[in-house]
């Protein structure tokens, strides 16, 4: 493998010096493409919230602000990115208003309806089996809690170099939709950011008995654009 090919394979799963170096990178270098996604969505105050695949930890201090009286939780199976996410967060970690784990999408270490809100910000990609791995987030999300997807890339063509480089999935809206309706969640609103590659989803985790919509508070079921 070339040495570029082994260092980018740090978005994968990051490890070792490389990781580390890929780590700050990715705090810096998705925070822009993160902070529209968020603008996408509403948090309460008192949310619970688990950020999957959660890198370098920056996404885990934008929902600590944007949930004040809340909690957020990271998971990321790479011990060097729980590091990272740690250390990042060290201030609300200690205040017991944030927590990070290691583990993998495909089991995540929490009881079932926990969470208000699911977020999974550049890392579905990776996710060895999406509609599994979706199922398994709806397990952890409360009835009528979001899960909201973030990505910067939002269709294979144009984006062959990276897709060989690092080994990656590239999911349009359509799949999106398509595998979450499929692992149970409805209300999918998808938005695309006017540069035409950036995308995130909104998916709702239906009530027993239906009622407001997260991503919008409008009382209707979204439709799949
Ligand atoms: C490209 S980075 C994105 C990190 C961060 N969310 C961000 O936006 O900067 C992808 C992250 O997802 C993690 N990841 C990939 N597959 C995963 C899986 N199956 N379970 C848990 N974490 C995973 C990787 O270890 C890595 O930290």
């Amino acid at each position: 493998m070339n040495i570029l090919k082994k260092f980018y394979q740090n978005t994968r799963r990051p490890e070792g010096i490389g990781g580390r170096v890929m780590l700050s990178m990715m705090n810096a270098g998705h925070n822009a493409n993160a902070i529209w996604g968020l603008s996408q969505i509403e948090i309460a105050p008192e949310d619970e919230i688990l950020d999957i695949g959660c890198g370098g930890g920056r996404n885990i201090a934008h929902l600590l602000r944007r949930a004040p009286a809340g909690r957020v939780y990271g998971v990321d199976y790479s011990p060097e990115s729980v590091e990272k996410s740690k250390r990042v967060n060290k201030a609300e970690i200690i205040r017991g208003r944030a927590d990070v784990k290691q583990a993998s999408v495909s089991s995540l270490p929490f009881e079932d309806g926990k969470f208000d809100i699911a977020t999974a910000f550049e890392t579905i990609y990776f996710w060895p089996d999406l509609l599994h791995d979706f199922m398994e987030v709806r397990r952890v999300i409360k009835e009528g809690g979001i899960f909201f997807i973030c990505n910067e890339a939002s269709r294979p063509e144009g984006n062959e170099k990276w897709t060989k480089m690092i080994d990656l999935s590239i999911y349009t809206k359509e799949d999106l939709s398509r595998i979450l309706l499929k692992a149970g969640f409805r209300s999918i609103s998808c938005h695309e950011h006017p540069n035409g590659k950036w995308l995130c989803v909104a998916a709702r985790k239906p009530n027993a008995a239906e009622g407001n919509c997260r991503p919008c508070s409008k009382k209707h079921i979204h439709r799949i654009e």
